[in-house]
């Protein structure tokens, strides 16, 4: 059988959640848990879809539709197999890797030639037909890998170019859900626009600071807007009891800074810290309740495996 396999990495946000989908920059970065797509070519006429850790195909299904329309492709059967080792659970944006995954081994299989923006565009339109929010961060985190200064709909998309990110990430054991906690966001800008249009322009603010410092490497200054970047989203609403344990516990265990990191109202937190602290954060995260994973940040971004 004619088969590809692709992967692309998941995500952290590491600064601008919510502003973003206002207009507002963000820093992402890609993460090295990757998800994989095989493509096969059967000839049975069917498209089957084997995703055993998902048990929502809606992405791959829309992902193979888009694909087969756009590039007019006439295909005898697909058989697609989704493997990952990270699933839906930690929100390492499971759901834009997928897309992207699949969208680039449906390309491969049948040689076309896509190039990472159109890759993107495509994959972010299939994410907003079944979301219908978002900014595609996550997508562009799983395109282009490393870590990007981005802006709602990649109307910037910018590589940055960092030697290190020495990140801590704790996992809630909380599913959120991010389509609700956006919609929670948006009804409280109804409610008090003023306040929250403020909150958004000075995350958008420390998300520019926080772009210099990164680059710099100034891991006191990153991690004390990632402090402030906390506060504000707490003022959103959007962070949780079990976040905020965990948050300072990182704190307190002496890291330069710790927030949430996508959504909130679970999924993970982020914290910064030397390699001296390391394992004392760890510890305190696992005694606060959370799940310390272990996972590398700027990743590469889609690539063909085989
Ligand atoms: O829940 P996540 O990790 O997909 O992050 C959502 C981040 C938001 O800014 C709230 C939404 C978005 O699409 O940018």
């Amino acid at each position: 059988m004619n088969k590809v396999t692709v992967s692309a990495p998941g995500k952290l946000m590491l600064l601008g959640e919510h502003a973003v989908v206002y207009g507002q920059p963000c820093l992402v970065t890609a993460v090295d848990q990757r998800l994989f797509v095989e493509i096969g070519e059967t000839g049975d006429g069917k498209v089957t879809i084997k995703a055993p850790e998902s048990t929502d195909t809606r992405f791959v299904e829309e992902a193979i539709g888009c694909g087969v329309s756009t590039w007019k492709i006439k295909h005898q059967g697909l058989r697609i197999k989704t493997t990952s080792p990270f699933s839906g659970k930690y929100g390492f944006g499971s759901s834009a890797a997928v897309t992207v995954a699949t969208l680039a081994a449906l390309a491969s299989l049948f040689h076309q030639e896509v190039d990472k923006r159109s890759l993107f565009e495509l994959a972010y339109q299939v994410i907003l037909s079944i979301q219908t929010v978002g900014s595609g961060f996550d997508v562009a985190a799983a395109v282009y890998g490393g870590t990007l200064f981005f802006t709602k709909g990649g109307t910037t998309l910018a590589p940055i170019s960092i030697n290190d990110l020495p990140l801590v990430v704790g996992y809630t054991g909380v599913k959120s859900n991010t389509v609700e906690i956006v919609k929670q966001v948006a009804a409280k800008r109804e409610k008090y626009p003023e306040k929250v249009d403020r909150i958004f322009e000075a995350t958008g603010k420390l998300v520019i600071d926080g772009k210099k410092a990164l680059e710099a490497s100034d891991w006191e200054r990153v991690g004390k807007l990632m402090d402030f970047n906390q506060e504000y989203l707490r003022d959103l609403g959007v962070s949780s009891e079990k976040l905020e344990v965990m948050i300072s516990a990182a704190k307190t265990g002496g890291a330069w800074g710790a927030k949430l990191s996508g959504a909130g109202g679970g999924d993970c937190m982020i914290a910064l810290a030397g390699s001296d602290k390391r394992e004392v954060i760890r510890k305190a995260i696992e005694a606060a309740g959370g799940q310390v994973i272990d996972v590398r940040p700027n990743a590469e971004g889609v690539r063909v495996e085989t």
